[in-house]
């Protein structure tokens, strides 16, 4: 029989439409699937957007920080899902694992390179997002918090506050970060000298395993717990709250920023600054320095900007005594100073306008929200006057760049390399961001991030080697990237060793441990130990190689 004009029709509609026809069914699927798992009546269809619903594209780019991601040409996820508790999480990591279908998983969004609401190299895929999960429980009387992944730094720093004007936790400098994503990758801020990094702080969390299961660090034994302090996330299962111990503050702090042009002596007092930041410097005392460009006249001459942005944990006056005592050069004034308290100084740091009220923290707004490209470098020794200006050159090649010189020293310095999996410590002078950003969405991307590698070629010789060490949490695929749902461990090692020198092994060892069949994955997860090779083996691959 010659089949009817209508029904090759119908058969090419049935084709054409297949796509919607597959991803409807797979997420009524999923929808059973959860409903069946979590013995719940609970709508699970409420917190689940597809692109038909309405809000799909505003709830995708709610935390889409690198607006790069958010374009029209990057793949889309398949549905968000938004629990509203542990529960939900639970069930959809069963389902996700029953069903095949690849996760990410999102908190603040911040992630450089988008690997939290953006899979290149992997569909279909579904995003969970955690803004929904973001309770925030303070005790001051034992000075500890629980703290829920979707929150941000800057609540949980405003509920610190709402409670006592002498405690603080030492996270990020910006105040949008999800707690998920940040502790995950060490997390530091303007308290790192006295106090070291968020994960430094962390006594316990709740992560929800591969088998959906519910733990706490007792539950999921210390060698994990080890490996989410730093191991960057997406890799080991989705952490959904931390508890951690709150550090005292005092009730003045001052914060500052001076601001000196190549004409002032720029060259020169960086180079002082590199002598003093990480180890002469009040551990008290955290000046970084913010390195850009600025015109000096209208015919469009350049000159470079070095901008020391400062918060010290106590008043004015002991302020300007350490820094006549260690850092005169700078030629700080009690005019420069601004005395205020602990929460003011979180929103001073992050670049909110002066006299901003804390509570902008609540609305977890992002002040760089932008397109844009960032890279990472450790200094252990002072840059030399000559190799500056060269980078000055590297600066006027691009029209509105930013290098970060990020003192350590201090509590750094005493947590060995191993206690965490964030290995930056001992001997570590300065860390160095560059970063391009940009704020219209016809510019040329390409040059952008070709600015940034080129001034990182440039800059080799001066920074850490052998590995060239990198932070985490300012993801650079760069560095090397797993290409498939097959990682590598040979391929993963080169942005492994980066990110976490030697601790990459013991990340490796944990990964094989609690996720064997690597389904908590992406671009830069840790890859499991192939079954066929030992590690001692691989590791004596790895330095054969180097
Ligand atoms: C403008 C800007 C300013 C920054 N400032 C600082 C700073 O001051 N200090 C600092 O240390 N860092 C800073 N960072 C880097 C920041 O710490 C990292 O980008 C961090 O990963 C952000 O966490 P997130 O939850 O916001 O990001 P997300 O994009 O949501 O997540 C980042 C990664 O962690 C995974 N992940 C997210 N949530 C979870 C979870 N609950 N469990 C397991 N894995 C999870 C994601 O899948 C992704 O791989 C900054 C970044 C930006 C863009
Ligand atoms: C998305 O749309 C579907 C179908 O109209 C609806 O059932 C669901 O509740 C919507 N989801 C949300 C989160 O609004
Ligand atoms: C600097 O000058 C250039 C050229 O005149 C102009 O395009 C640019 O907008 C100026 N930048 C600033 C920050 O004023
Ligand atoms: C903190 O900032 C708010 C808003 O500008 C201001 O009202 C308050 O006085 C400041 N507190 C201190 C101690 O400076
Ligand atoms: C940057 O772009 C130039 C051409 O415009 C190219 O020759 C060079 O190799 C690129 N550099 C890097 C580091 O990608
Ligand atoms: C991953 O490896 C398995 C087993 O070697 C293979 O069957 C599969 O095709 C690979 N997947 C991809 C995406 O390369």
């Amino acid at each position: 029989m010659v089949p009817s004009s209508s029904s090759i029709l119908s058969i090419l509609l049935v084709l054409l439409l297949s796509p919607f026809i597959v991803s409807h069914a797979l997420q009524d699927r999923f929808l059973k699937c959860l409903s069946r798992t979590s013995e719940s009546s609970f709508p699970f269809s409420t917190v689940l957007y597809t692109p038909k619903n309405s809000s799909f594209s505003s709830v995708l780019q709610y935390s889409a920080q690198n607006l790069r991601f958010t374009l029209p040409s990057v793949p889309k996820p398949e549905f968000i899902f938004t629990p509203l508790q542990e529960s939900h999480i639970q069930a959809v990591v069963i389902c996700s694992k029953q069903l095949g279908i690849h996760l990410r998983v999102r908190s603040g969004g911040h992630d450089f390179e988008g690997l939290s609401y953006v899979s290149e190299i992997e569909s279909p895929f579904i995003v969970v997002d955690l803004v929904k999960l973001r309770s925030i429980s303070v005790d001051i009387e034992h000075s500890s918090a629980w703290v829920q992944a979707g929150a941000t730094n800057g609540e949980f720093y405003y509920r610190i506050s709402e409670k006592s004007n002498t405690h603080g936790f030492p996270a990020g400098t910006c105040t949008s970060l999800g707690m998920g994503g940040h502790i995950s990758g060490g997390a530091y801020g303007a308290m790192l000298r006295k106090y070291g990094l968020a994960v430094d702080n962390v006594v316990d969390a709740h992560i929800i395993d591969v088998h959906g299961r519910l733990l706490d660090r007792k539950a999921m034994g210390e060698d994990l717990f080890w490996a989410i302090r730093g191991g960057a996330g997406g890799s080991f299962g989705i952490v959904t709250a931390w508890k951690v111990k709150l550090v005292p503050v005092p009730s003045a702090v001052t914060v500052f920023t001076v601001t000196r042009t190549l004409e002032q002596g720029a060259t020169k007092l960086l180079y002082r600054w590199q002598q003093i930041a990480d180890q002469v410097l009040d551990e008290d005392l955290f000046i970084r320095v913010q390195i850009g460009t600025a015109n000096v006249s209208r015919q469009g001459k350049r000159t470079i900007t070095t901008s020391y942005n400062a918060m010290f944990l106590g008043d004015a006056n002991r302020l300007l005594q350490v820094m006549k005592h260690s850092f005169p050069e700078l030629g700080l004034t009690r005019q420069d100073c601004i005395e205020t308290n602990w929460i003011n100084s979180t929103v001073y740091m992050s670049g909110f306008a002066n006299n901003t009220p804390p509570e902008v923290l609540l609305q977890r707004i992002n002040m760089d929200r932008a397109y844009f490209k960032g890279k990472s470098d450790y200094a252990r020794k002072p840059i030399p006057e000559k190799a500056l200006e060269g980078l000055w050159e590297k600066l006027f090649e691009a029209e509105s760049p930013l290098v970060v010189f990020t003192p350590y020293g201090g509590m750094m310095n005493r947590i060995s390399e191993s206690q965490t999996p964030f290995p930056h410590r001992k001997g570590t002078k300065f860390m160095i961001l560059y970063w391009s950003s940009w704020q219209d969405a016809t510019e040329n991307v390409a040059e952008h991030i070709n600015w940034t590698r080129r001034v990182y070629s440039y800059m080799t010789p001066y920074v850490s080697k052998n590995p060239r060490e990198a932070y985490a949490n300012y993801r650079d695929l760069d560095l090397g990237m797993n290409r498939n749902s097959n990682t590598s461990f040979v391929e993963a090692s080169a942005f492994g060793t980066n990110y976490f020198k030697g601790n990459f092994y013991r990340l490796v060892h944990v990964k094989t441990k609690v996720d064997p069949d690597n389904f908590f994955r992406h671009e830069q997860s840790i890859p499991t130990l192939p079954q066929q090779m030992g590690l001692r083996n691989e590791v004596e691959f790895i330095s054969s190689k180097a």
